[in-house]
C-alpha cells in the first residue's frame, strides 16, 4: 500500500500543541452523535466555531446591531467601527498592503465570480486563454467557463500527475501570448495537495499575466502572506477559518481593483447617483453593494483574534502529525487506496475501496459518530482524473486528535465487515 512520501508521524512531545485546551474552546465538539462522542473530520466542508466567535455574534445582535456606513447615531457608528476593525485584522492576518485591497464578499465562490465578471469581462476578449488546474473546485472552474461563453475565450487546464501534483512543465507549455489570466487553487479540497503557487505566480508574471489563488482550503492550515506569494488576487471563506458562514474575502492589488468596474450595483458602492450618471465609491466600497454581512465580518475578525493567539508553529506541527498518523494508519487497511499522495499535502485524506461506495463508508462512519464527507467534493474533474466516482474524505483541523483518527480507523474496519 502506498504511503504518501515524506510524511512521517512523530511522537507527541512536550512542545506539542495543547489540543485539550483548544477543544475546550469549541462547544460543539462536546456533543454526542448517535450516542457516540462526535469526531468531526469534515473541516474541509466547514470548520467549527470557537466560543469567542459565537460570543461576538451574540454580542453584536444583542447589543450592537445597526447598519453601517450610513447612520449618524451611536449604534451605527459603533457597528461601522467594529466592521472596519475586522477588515484591518484580516489585512494584518494575510499581510495585505492596505485595507482598500480587502473586499468583503459572501465567500470564495463570490470572490472568484467577482473577478471573472469584473476583471474578465473588461480585460479579456475573444481568443484569449484562461488557465486553471485539473484539481480545481467547481467554484474555480464554472465562473471561468461562464466568462468563456460570454466573450469567446478559452479555458486551458494544467494536468496533475498520479500523485495529484500540478505538472509545472505542462503549465509552462500552456502559458503563451494568448494567456490572459491564471486561476489556481492553493490547496486542493479533494486531494489535500499544496500547489506550487509561488512558481505558478512567477511563471505567469514573467508574461505579465495576473494570478488568482483560491485560498479556501489553504488559509485554515498555512500561513498566508499575499505579498510574499506575490499573487494579484487571493480568495477565501470565513466559515472554513473558524468564522461565520456567508462571509469571505477577496484580496486584490489596489491597482487592478481600481481599474475594474463594479461587480454589483446598489447602495454603498456609489459616491453620487443621478439618472444621467453614477459615480462609484472608492475602494474597497466600490465592490461592496448593499448591506453586507455585518455580523459575519465582525465574527470573522473574532476568529482571527482567536487564531493569532495561537502558536502557529505548533499548530502546523500538530496538523502535520495528524495527517502523517492518518496516512500511515489508513495505508495499513486492506483494499484502501488513498487518492492524493502529493509530497506537499495538508489537511485532507481522501480514500476509496474498490468494492464499497464512498457514501456507504460515510454512512457507517456516521453511525460511529464520525463526520466525514463522501462524494465528488465539488471537484468532479478530480474524480474523473483518478477514475473514481467519489471518495470518502477526512479533513482535519487544529482541534482534531490522534484518538479521533483511531476512531475513524475502527469505523472503517466496521464498514469493511458490514460490506464484506
Ligand atoms: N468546498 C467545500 C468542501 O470541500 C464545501 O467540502
Amino acid at each position: 500500500m502506498k504511503v504518501a512520501h515524506e510524511i512521517t508521524a512523530q511522537a507527541p512531545s512536550a512542545q506539542a500543541l495543547d489540543v485539550g485546551k483548544i477543544r475546550a474552546d469549541f462547544p460543539i465538539l462536546r456533543q454526542k452523535v448517535h450516542g457516540k462522542p462526535l469526531v468531526y473530520l469534515d473541516n474541509g466542508a466547514t470548520s467549527q466555531k470557537p466560543q469567542m466567535v459565537i460570543d461576538s455574534l451574540n454580542r453584536y445582535y444583542s447589543e450592537g446591531n445597526s447598519n453601517i456606513h450610513r447612520g449618524v447615531h451611536f449604534l451605527s457608528e459603533r457597528a461601522t467601527e467594529a466592521y472596519e476593525t475586522a477588515r484591518q485584522k484580516i489585512r494584518r492576518f494575510i499581510n495585505a498592503g492596505s485595507d482598500q485591497e480587502l473586499i468583503f464578499v459572501r465567500g470564495t465562490t463570490e470572490a472568484i465570480n467577482l473577478v471573472a465578471q469584473s476583471y474578465g469581462r473588461t480585460f479579456l476578449k475573444k481568443g484569449d486563454e484562461i488557465i486553471v488546474s485539473a484539481m480545481e473546485h467547481h467554484s474555480n472552474i464554472v465562473p471561468w467557463q461562464i466568462l468563456c461563453e460570454q466573450i469567446g475565450a478559452r479555458l486551458r487546464v494544467i494536468p496533475i500527475n498520479h500523485d495529484g501534483e500540478i505538472v509545472l512543465e505542462e503549465y509552462r507549455r500552456l502559458l503563451t501570448d494568448k494567456t490572459k489570466f491564471v486561476s489556481v487553487t492553493h490547496v486542493s479540497n479533494a486531494l489535500g495537495t499544496i500547489a506550487p503557487v509561488k512558481e505558478v505566480v512567477r511563471f505567469a508574471h514573467e508574461r505579465c499575466v495576473p494570478v488568482l489563488l483560491d485560498g479556501a482550503q489553504a488559509i485554515p492550515h498555512l500561513k498566508v502572506d499575499v505579498q510574499e506569494l506575490g499573487c494579484d488576487f487571493y480568495a477565501f471563506s470565513g466559515h472554513k477559518l473558524f468564522g461565520p458562514t456567508g462571509v469571505g474575502i477577496l484580496y486584490g492589488r489596489a491597482g487592478l481593483l481600481d481599474a475594474m468596474p463594479p461587480y454589483q450595483g446598489g447602495g454603498d458602492m456609489i459616491s453620487l447617483v443621478t439618472f444621467e450618471k453614477t459615480h462609484y465609491n472608492v475602494l474597497p466600497y466600490k465592490f461592496e453593494a448593499g448591506t453586507p454581512h455585518i455580523a459575519g465580518g465582525i465574527g470573522l475578525g473574532a476568529a482571527i483574534d482567536y487564531l493569532v493567539g495561537l502558536d502557529w508553529e505548533r499548530v502546523a506541527a500538530h496538523e502535520h502529525d495528524l495527517l502523517a498518523y492518518a496516512t500511515s494508519a489508513l495505508s495499513r487497511i486492506d483494499g484502501l487506496r488513498i487518492i492524493g499522495t502529493a509530497r506537499e499535502k495538508v489537511g485532507v485524506i481522501s480514500f476509496v475501496f474498490d468494492h464499497i461506495h464512498a457514501h456507504d463508508v460515510g454512512t457507517i462512519l456516521d453511525q460511529e459518530g464520525v463526520a466525514v464527507r463522501a462524494g465528488h467534493h465539488c471537484a468532479m474533474p478530480v474524480m474523473q482524473r483518478f477514475g473514481v466516482p467519489a471518495t470518502t474524505r477526512a479533513s482535519f483541523a487544529l482541534y482534531n486528535t490522534r484518538d479521533e483518527i483511531d476512531v475513524l480507523v475502527s469505523g472503517i474496519h466496521r464498514a469493511l465487515k458490514v460490506f464484506k
